[in-house]
């Protein structure tokens, strides 16, 4: 890894180049587990500018996104930082991590979620914000928000509902408990669960099987997905066909159509 201090300042963001096509992100702050403070959600915005703008010319397809240190991907909101707000102040901080969670969960490349430990409260928020989900058997996963006389406010109240149901979603946000990985997997939001040494092995394996597809493709399948969501049947299937119809005017897929009949693996070029 490069030099991460910033003018003396330890960095709480650690991007780093991983192979072709493929970054990854760590939240870096182990001995806080890795918690959203106000310096991590300032270098977590401005990451994300970056890769907003770089992400294509850069040809990146995939990111990976994960917790330093054994514990924890996300343990939450910094709860210290929170003590003592008024609520005009915690509603203004509420608005700031929901636009960096929008803004990472509309990044135009597949982000992946790598959860080695706790994420919970912001950090289950920051990997539901993530395309899918990776988990290690030691992930625990949990909106503790009611716990501290909370609710959530990153996103998961609406986010959770949407990806799990009301009733999944209510019973996390209600209960406040933690859940492994393997029960999130059965309720749905956890892809595979895999052994926590083979982690980050696993989130390459699916980062090089996503940015081996065509990526003009990848990108509209995140919009398709991320928009229908707020749509009717009717309104989202609308929308699915315009984007299949853009898909004909992009190198990539003559390239793919290509590929198959010529029976060779397609060079997509991200066009
Ligand atoms: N904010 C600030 N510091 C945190 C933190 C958080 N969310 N989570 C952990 N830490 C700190 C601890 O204070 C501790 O620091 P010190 O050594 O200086 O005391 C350090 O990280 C290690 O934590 P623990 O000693 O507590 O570790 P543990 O293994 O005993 O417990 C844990 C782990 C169960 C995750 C526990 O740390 C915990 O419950 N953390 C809080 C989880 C939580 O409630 N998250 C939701 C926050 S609110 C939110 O996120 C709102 C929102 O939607 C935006």
């Amino acid at each position: 890894m490069s030099d991460h201090s910033l003018g003396g300042i330890e960095a709480t963001l650690i991007f780093e180049k991983m192979g072709e096509h493929m970054g990854r992100l760590t939240l870096n702050r182990p001995q806080a587990l890795n918690a959203l403070n106000s310096q991590l959600l300032e270098e977590l915005s401005a990451e994300l500018e970056r890769l907003e703008s770089q992400a294509e010319k850069e040809d990146l397809r995939v990111l990976i996104v994960t917790g330093a240190g054994e514990k924890a991907f996300v343990a939450g909101a910094d709860i210290k930082e929170m003590r003592g707000l008024s609520s005009d102040q915690a509603e203004a901080l509420a608005r700031r991590g929901q636009k960096i969670m929008g803004r990472l969960s509309e990044l135009p490349l597949v982000v992946i979620a790598a959860v080695n430990g706790f994420a919970l409260g912001g950090g289950c928020e920051l990997a539901l914000s993530c395309d899918f989900i990776l988990a290690s058997e030691k992930a625990r996963f949990g909106l503790p928000e009611v716990s501290l006389g909370l609710i959530p406010g990153y996103g998961g109240t609406q986010r959770l509902s949407r990806s799990l149901g009301a009733h999944q979603a209510r019973f996390l946000a209600l209960s406040g408990e933690m859940f492994s990985a393997l029960q999130m997997r059965e309720m749905g939001l956890v892809s595979e669960v895999v052994a926590p040494e083979e982690l980050e092995a696993r989130s390459l394996h699916w980062a090089q099987i996503v940015a081996s597809r065509g990526p003009e493709a990848t990108r509209r399948v995140k919009r398709a997905v991320a928009r229908g969501l707020d749509l009717s049947l009717a309104e989202g299937l609308e929308w699915e066909a315009q984007l299949f119809g853009q898909t004909f005017s992009t190198q990539d897929h003559h390239e793919g159509l290509a590929a198959f009949i010529e029976k060779r693996k397609p060079q997509f070029k991200g066009q």
